[in-house]
């Protein structure tokens, strides 16, 4: 069973109980990473552990909170070899329940959550995340109480209702709706599960690290290409790859870790190439890819500091190239993804034609989400013919 040791925190290093709920550092704010007692784990715990365990990100029940969990069959998704290159592989995160990688933080923080006995849980989000948190507190019998910027895919906005969460759609960027439960949550006894601003959506992201590498047969690929809102799954694989190395399961190397943002929203890409170690505020963000309209990420030193440690680095593709790359996955691979996914085959592009990677290198691209959830951002972009819609083609009769 899973060992959690202590929470520590990312800026300065402090030790802090998990035998209560917790939220971020009480002293700097710095996001807080959950450890285990890896060194005893090592006895009894490696690859041969997880032969006929279930396909879902609770066959690592070591590495996760040992709580009944909240689960609707998340994680152990497809890892499909491409059709258009050899050495790369997408990993298809748009078959977890509720359509998106979010699946897996909001069943292991609602789990958690619900093991401390909390019974209100409030989260800002761009869209995926609040569908999945309605789900996993619907499950749970817990509240959700859910703000959402009012032009949210409708997918996203008919699922919280249908889950019965109470949603608040604001006029404003998912910043605005952070603003505003971090406002409210006092008053309101909820507990907050914004990304990173809790320890436990983290640990259900970094399970996507576990299986890269388990689904690879434990050798690690040369990249992953991961589309970067808050950063979470990124940040989450990264802290998989020390724990396997610190569980003798990997040696010290790792993938050069690739964020791809949107053009009309990229802080991790402009603070990536001004050599930051902190993002800007991004103003007036504006994408399609609404999952990446993030205009700061609380966990941006993280983000950063991997990107550097890994070798990695920041792309931006635009809305255009991002539809480009939709419509040919969905032509040539079979698969519909969600746009900010489709941002990791646009990346992927720009980094082969630059020599970043070669033919050689083994590849992961991440299609975090499916296309399914975005059917009126795609006829909607169709109708103002834009040039993003321009790329998205589709036969139209008479034939
Ligand atoms: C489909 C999809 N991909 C990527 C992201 C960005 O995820 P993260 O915040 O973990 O970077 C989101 C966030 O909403 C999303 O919905
Ligand atoms: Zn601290």
């Amino acid at each position: 069973m899973s060992q959690i040791a202590h929470l520590e925190c990312t800026k300065c290093g402090a030790h802090i109980n998990a035998q209560q709920p917790q939220t971020v550092c009480p002293d700097d704010g710095g996001v807080l990473y959950v450890r285990y007692n890896l060194e005893d784990l090592k006895n009894h715990f490696n690859p041969a552990s997880l032969v006929s365990r279930p396909a879902t990100l609770w066959r690592y029940v070591e590495v996760l909170p040992d709580a009944p969990p909240v689960s609707l069959g998340e994680g152990f998704t497809p890892m499909l070899p491409t059709r258009e290159f050899a050495n790369v592989f997408i990993k298809e995160e748009g078959l977890n329940p509720t359509g998106s990688f979010k699946a897996r933080g909001m069943s292991v923080a609602v789990t958690m959550a619900k093991s401390y006995g909390l019974k209100k849980l409030a989260a800002p989000s761009a869209g995926n995340a609040a569908s999945a948190l309605a789900a996993y507190a619907a499950a749970a019998g817990m509240e959700a109480h859910i703000f959402m910027p009012r032009d949210v895919p409708l997918a996203n906005r008919v699922e919280c209702e249908s889950y019965g969460a109470r949603v608040t759609l604001v006029d404003g960027l998912i910043s605005d709706c952070a603003r505003m439960v971090a406002e409210r949550k006092e008053k309101e006894g909820w507990f907050d599960v914004s990304t990173l601003k809790e320890p436990f959506r983290l640990e259900g992201k970094k399970t996507m690290g576990y299986e890269v590498a388990e689904q690879l047969g434990w050798q690690l690929p040369q990249g992953i290409i991961y589309p970067t809102g808050g950063g979470v799954g990124l940040i989450g694989m990264w802290k998989a790859f020390e724990e396997m190395e610190a569980l003798g399961w990997i040696g010290p190397e790792r993938p050069k870790m690739v964020a791809v943002q949107s053009s009309g929203c990229a802080p991790i890409v402009k603070a990536w190439d001004e050599g930051g170690r902190a993002s800007e505020f991004w103003p007036e963000a504006a994408t399609l890819a609404a999952g990446l309209r993030v205009p700061k990420a609380y966990g941006d030193y993280l983000i950063l500091d991997i990107l550097k440690r890994s070798g990695g680095i920041a792309v931006a593709a635009t809305d255009a190239e991002i539809m480009a790359a939709f419509h040919d996955w969905a032509r040539v691979e079979g698969i519909f993804a969600a746009p900010e996914g489709a941002a990791s085959l646009a990346a992927y592009r720009k980094l082969r034609a630059r020599g970043f990677f070669s033919s050689e290198d083994r590849v992961v691209l991440f299609n975090t989400g499916s296309g399914l959830k975005y059917l009126d951002v795609i006829e909607n972009e169709k109708k103002r013919g834009t040039p993003a819609a321009r790329q998205i083609g589709g036969i139209i009769g008479p034939y």
